[in-house]
């Protein structure tokens, strides 16, 4: 019986994501759980170790900023070991494929940027083939990261942001990652407690005000402003599909809400 109502409700979902225009994709930690990463607030979160939260603020860096870079060093190298999972790639996928698509993610892992670069390139793979254009380049649609992102770094001093994988040397404050410009102490690009999201907030508003649909995939939504782009879909006229194993606050409001994992379901709701 339970089998028959979640395939009822995967195909409700279905229908609604095929007719929606716009629509707005809200992603968190649970969308990365699949690919091995531990989220926030579950068993073995990361919040449950109360020195972890502790460090993700302005104070903790100014502080000790040794301390803070190695244990965002220790989550770096925890993502750069994991792959994309199938959904990310159909998230990304879809996005490559249909106009008015916008991926939102609260996740600093780059697994959306991962899965849309690894998307444009099997298209532009295709695509080269197809043309015997071995040049082609493919276009990542890439999300908007509203907390920042564990492969990005910011200048403490000039400002300057850039993309910096390389391993973190946290063995004192000297060997810590400095500006390429300026020299000066870089910070992880992340978004810390007590901090605004920036610009991307508000894209994320904008786009939702026009969204027929915002499809929640693995986020308890509690922390905000990230939890209410759903509600301002909804708010707007539109509706709100959820994909997550536990019930949520936006369970309630949404018009379809299914019990699984976001690999698992995700794939079947936009092939
Ligand atoms: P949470 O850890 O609060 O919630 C993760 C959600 O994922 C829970 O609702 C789980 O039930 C669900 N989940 C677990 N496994 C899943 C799976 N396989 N498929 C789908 N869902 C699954 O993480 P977030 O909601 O992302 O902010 O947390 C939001 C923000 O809180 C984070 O971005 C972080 C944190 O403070 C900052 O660091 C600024």
């Amino acid at each position: 019986m339970r089998d028959e109502i979640d395939s009822r409700e995967v195909e409700q979902a279905k229908d609604l994501l095929s007719m929606a225009g716009a629509m707005i994709i809200l992603t968190g930690a649970g969308i990365s759980a699949d690919s091995g990463l531990a989220t926030f607030r579950g068993a073995d979160g990361l919040w449950r170790n109360y020195r972890a939260q502790e460090l993700a603020t302005p104070e903790a860096f100014a502080e000790d900023p040794r301390l803070v870079w190695e244990w965002y060093g220790i989550r770096r190298e925890a993502a750069a070991s994991c792959e994309p999972n199938m959904a990310h790639l159909a998230l990304a996928r879809l996005a490559s494929e249909r106009d008015g698509v916008t991926i939102v993610t609260q996740n600093v892992d780059g697994l959306h940027t991962r899965a849309a670069e690894m998307v444009a390139l099997e298209r532009s793979t295709a695509e080269a083939a197809r043309m015997e254009r071995p040049e082609v380049d493919g276009t990542a649609r890439l999300p908007l990261e509203l907390h920042g992102c564990l492969f990005r770094v910011r200048c403490t001093q000039c400002g300057e942001r850039y993309g910096h994988r390389e391993p973190i040397n946290a063995d004192s404050v000297a060997t810590l990652p400095a500006c390429r410009s300026c020299a000066s102490l870089l910070r992880p690009d992340i978004v810390w407690f007590g901090e605004s999201l920036g610009a991307a907030i508000e894209i994320a508003f904008g786009r939702a005000q026009e969204a027929d649909l915002c499809l929640v995939v693995g986020t308890s939504a509690v922390v905000q402003p990230a939890a209410s782009i759903a509600m301002v879909v909804r708010q707007a006229g539109g509706k709100i599909v959820e994909v997550n194993p536990e019930p949520t606050p936006l369970t309630s409001v949404a018009a379809v809400s299914l019990r699984g994992g976001a690999a698992e379901l995700v794939p079947s709701l936009v092939s």
